[in-house]
């Protein structure tokens, strides 16, 4: 075998490993509900990196013979099987797996883009990053596009709208992450942008506040957000993890805020009734006792998209969740590649549907590392609409 084939078999053996511990880091992130277990099991994990990584090293040490590393991954993928052999299968597995999700996932006739913005907060408006005294090195990186915003308009198209509620209009925005490393002036930029979007309802999904000191920024910033049928939130994993999850909820309900952690509140739309729900598990209580398949429409707020097939199962028609981040890092042709989702990357961002469920995933604003390459911050108007076989019905 020539050096050029053992390096690319070495190559291919190393990246089937690290496909192996994301895997394991997404499905951590995503399962575990104990911030402290989960942080134990994520030091596993990193643990095992390190460890698989020095395998071959530890072999050709241990060796009689004199074979480099990558003659012993290539001899592992070629000749016997070993860890690295499956490391590469499960990487091949989770490609093709992949690929199959994302032709699976697309759902042109439920959505489509109607006006994207882009603003560059920090050279357009004039909020000052630089100054920022806490500000991390990695803030600095090139195309790192914390400092952005994406203002997005999305047109939902749902069969079951009843022709009452047809352009009903929902901002949806999530994962603050608050921390005081990026500027209040930023956030006070966005909630400007929201009171200019003028929607019916205003929907936060969890993640507010990383930063125990900085609570009080979050209430200056949110209780001028209005909106004619209300503004509602659900908390997100992070907002339990500083023990002030009360103090929280009540801090927002103060605001004018309306909690749907675990409850549901039922909306009179002209003549029909419209079902807003809330779900904060894994982290937080119980799902909401209600039956959406009752209500002329219903709308669930939820943290991680990992509850679309409960969704699903409880048939709401629209599900809104944070919480991925966009997996705040895609590489070119890849994607993200770390998710904390059961599902890895699957619902990273986006729109999705499982059976008479859509679910919008958004990409958040920030997070509690404020890096975001090739994955803006984003701010979304959704429009609801019925779909033109509900109009032929109808006429
Ligand atoms: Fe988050």
């Amino acid at each position: 075998m020539s050096v050029w084939l053992e390096l690319c078999l070495y190559a291919l053996g190393t990246l089937g490993h690290v496909a192996v511990c994301v895997t394991a880091l997404n499905r951590v992130q995503g399962t575990i509900a104990e911030h402290a277990v989960e942080r134990l099991f994520k030091k596993a994990v990193t643990l095992w990196a390190i460890v698989g990584l020095c395998l071959p090293f530890l072999e050709m040490w241990q060796s009689s013979k004199a074979r480099t590393p990558w003659q012993i991954v290539a001899g592992q993928l070629v000749d016997v099987w070993g860890y690295y052999t499956l490391a590469t299968a499960w990487l091949v597995m989770t490609a093709v797996r992949r690929l199959a999700q994302v032709w699976i996932d697309r759902c042109p006739n439920v959505w489509q883009m109607l006006e994207s913005r882009l603003v560059c907060v920090e050279s357009e408006v004039g909020v000052a990053f630089e100054d920022y005294s806490t500000r991390p090195f990695w803030f600095s990186l090139a195309g790192n596009q914390i400092g952005e915003l994406e203002v997005n308009k999305k047109e939902i198209v749902n069969s079951a709208l009843p022709v009452g509620l047809d352009g009903l209009k929902i901002t949806h925005f999530s994962d603050l992450h608050i921390t005081g490393t990026v500027p209040k002036a930023y956030f006070e930029w966005l909630c400007q942008e929201i009171q200019q979007l003028n929607s019916d309802i205003i929907f936060l999904t969890g993640d507010f506040v990383d930063n125990p000191e900085k609570l009080a920024w979050l209430v200056d910033l949110v209780s001028d957000l209005q909106a004619e049928h209300g503004n509602y939130f659900v908390l997100g994993n992070h907002d339990v993890r500083f023990g002030q999850e009360r103090r929280l909820r009540e801090c927002l309900t103060d605001a004018g805020w309306i909690d749907l952690g675990g409850k549901f509140v039922q909306l009179q739309i002209g003549e029909h009734e419209l079902l807003l729900a809330g779900n904060e598990l894994p982290w937080i209580g119980q799902a909401p006792d209600c039956h959406p398949g009752e209500h002329a429409y219903s709308i669930c707020a939820v943290h991680t998209p990992d509850l679309l097939r409960w969704g699903k199962s409880q048939q709401y028609d629209l599900m809104l969740a944070g919480h991925a981040h966009g997996g705040q890092i895609r590489i070119p042709w890849i994607g993200p590649v770390v998710c904390p989702s059961v599902h890895g990357v699957r619902y990273a961002s986006g729109v999705f549907q499982a059976g008479k469920t859509v679910m919008h995933v958004s990409r958040g604003i920030s997070g509690l590392q404020p890096i975001r390459l090739r994955c803006r911050p984003e701010l979304t108007q959704l429009i609801l609409r019925r779909s033109a076989e509900n109009e032929a019905t109808a006429n």
